[in-house]
């Protein structure tokens, strides 16, 4: 990656004069280094994991990159000392006194924080969803995974790792649990959506109670929470440089559990993992069903976490194999079946059905008719992104942030694909960031499509929540992405626009409308995630070199994107 002095257009349009910032913010910063950087000055930088290219642990996929079991043994041996950059102890535990002004919210927004923690027998293990006590609480008085992500950041780029430690533990342990719904057990792998902590005031004693989706509204397992845990597992050891967590018997055994479950052989013929409807952060039926963008991006994003973090004993070993070989068909298949620019789309435009065989150019028989209207207007000139789902004659062709974002950071998308998803941001900026970052996904389902799709779902009604919804907790992905493309004045934009209210509003889990004006109908106030989202893009743009906690470097072999047609050749 080279270095992004100034902002530049890769659509050759010119800029908004607000979006270019000051001078000051101008200053040259290679985002390159940003990703591997250790956070404290004067440390040699240490080879990580993220530079090892995949090829030298490849065993056998391609004839190429034939290399023999030992001496892959002696390659990875090679690298275990060099997994993680370290801090500086000083950075530990003592919160680095920024050189810059901090913006006015951020000491409103750690205040709001600090309340939501949750506390087990006197230790923080986590945040609560939501401090909202005005409206019904249902779940969200629960610690959530997928919502502590956020939290976590914060913690860790405040140089405050010991909850994030904690968390990690506590969550391993319920991974241990019996999960059971009716009379059907769950995998043992499953980490739970949730948990929260009991209080028996007879006892005096506190216990967690947690959910693996046997209580959530639809019954539906997180199959996202796992891929988290692991993403975060990686965070904390790159922030602290403490690669002990990881390495625990129980750390590897929870991460293997997680694996075996997605990487296990069934009658796929995909790559890609097949889902339920709301089995990750959109967690009630919106027809994510099937190979959701956004359970793409992140197992993609956790096998190369696990990669770094997994053991070289004979277990680690043989995970880390079956991980590149499906590591590099899933690059292949999401980088050049779920691809969508103006030339993709114009060739889906023209396909011939019904091929048979595997000349095939229409493998999954997509039919043109089943392209829908605003998909013409939508797609820029400059710019593509990842659709929402491919499936056989079924592609979702809608814009999901999430996934995409996370796509940038783990490198499922080429270099090239994340610059035009950043160029779609910029261009369809009314519609995805309007007056509230970020929409969850665009566009919104109406009608007989919302009846059908959502099944009448009252709380997802069109540019409500799910359904064309803005969540401010996304910014920090769409902060990451825009540094790590080194467009950080993207991020910068849309933070602006979210300083204005987020406090203001009391810190609205979502907003609703086709451009985000409104405070969501039911969206909670003091939403957890909103707050740390907020926190922790704020961070990443005073400091980009806290984009190393989230971003991975490229893989050099995953690099080219192959031609579409004859796969099977290859
Ligand atoms: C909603 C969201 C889900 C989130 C939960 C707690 O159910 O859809 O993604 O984890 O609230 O905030």
């Amino acid at each position: 990656m080279s270095s992004f002095p100034i902002e530049r257009s890769h659509n050759g349009n010119l800029k908004c004069p607000e979006a270019l910032g000051s001078v000051a913010e101008k200053k040259e910063f290679d985002f390159s280094k940003a990703l591997d950087r250790p956070r404290a000055l004067n440390i040699e930088r240490q080879r990580s994991c993220d530079e090892r290219s995949m090829v030298e642990l490849s065993i056998g996929y391609s004839p190429r990159h034939l290399v023999t079991k030992s001496e892959l043994t002696s390659r990875l041996a090679d690298h275990v000392d060099h997994l993680h950059s370290p801090l500086l102890k000083s950075g530990i535990n003592t919160p680095r006194s920024p050189t810059w002004d901090p913006h006015p919210l951020t000491s409103e927004a750690w205040e709001a924080l600090r309340r939501s923690l949750v506390y087990f027998r006197g230790q923080p293990v986590g945040t609560i969803a939501a401090l909202d006590n005005s409206d019904e609480k249902l779940n969200y008085d629960q610690v959530f995974v997928r919502d502590f992500v956020p939290s976590a950041l914060a913690f860790l780029m405040h140089g405050e790792p010991d909850i994030v430690k904690n968390f990690i533990l506590k969550t391993l342990r319920l991974q241990s649990w019996e999960k059971k719904i009716d009379r059907f057990h769950l995998a043992e792998g499953v980490m739970p959506a949730s948990f929260k902590v009991f209080h028996d005031p007879v006892r005096n004693h506190e216990t967690l109670i947690a959910d693996f989706g046997e209580s959530a509204i639809g019954r539906v397992a997180p199959v996202d929470s796992g891929f988290w845990w692991i993403i975060l597992l990686r965070a904390y050891t790159k922030s602290t440089g403490d690669s002990s967590l990881a390495e625990q018997p129980e750390c590897q055994k929870g991460m293997r559990l997680i694996l075996s479950l997605c990487l296990s052989e069934g009658f796929d013929t995909f790559p890609t993992l097949l889902c339920a409807d709301g089995c990750c952060m959109i967690d009630r039926r919106m027809g994510v069903y099937g190979y959701p963008i956004e359970i793409q991006a992140l197992f993609f994003m956790a096998l190369r976490c696990a990669l770094q973090l997994l053991k070289q004993d004979a277990e680690g070993k043989e995970f880390m194999e079956r991980i590149v070989k499906r590591l590099h068909a899933l690059s292949y298949h999401m980088r050049s079946h779920f691809w969508l620019d103006l030339k993709q789309l114009n060739d889906v435009y023209r396909f011939k059905t019904e091929e048979y065989s595997h000349t095939a150019v229409n493998k999954f028989n997509v039919i043109p008719d089943s392209l829908p209207d605003w998909v013409f207007d939508f797609m820029p000139q400059h710019g593509g992104y990842f659709v929402g789902n491919v499936s056989p004659a079924r592609m979702d062709f809608r814009w999901f942030c999430l996934g995409n974002c996370v796509a940038i950071l783990s490198c499922m998308a080429t270099p090239e694909q994340s610059t035009a998803i950043m160029d779609l941001i910029e261009s369809r900026w009314e519609e995805l960031i309007g007056e509230m970052p970020v929409k969850v996904c665009y566009p919104a389902l109406e009608s007989h499509e919302w009846r059908i799709i959502t099944g009448c779902d009252p709380k997802n009604t069109r540019w409500s929540y799910h359904n064309g919804g803005s969540w401010p907790v996304l910014v920090w992905l769409l902060a990451a992405a825009s540094i790590k493309t080194g467009r950080p004045q993207i991020a910068r934009r849309a933070l602006h626009i979210a300083e204005s209210k987020l406090l203001k509003d009391n810190w609205p889990e979502y907003y609703d409308g086709t451009s985000g004006r409104y405070i969501g109908k039911q969206a909670r106030k003091f939403q957890t995630w909103s707050i740390a989202g907020y926190l922790a893009a704020r961070m990443m743009l005073d400091d980009p070199s806290h984009l190393g906690l989230v971003a991975l470097e490229e893989d050099k072999q995953l690099k080219p994107l192959l031609k579409r047609s004859n796969s099977w050749t290859l």
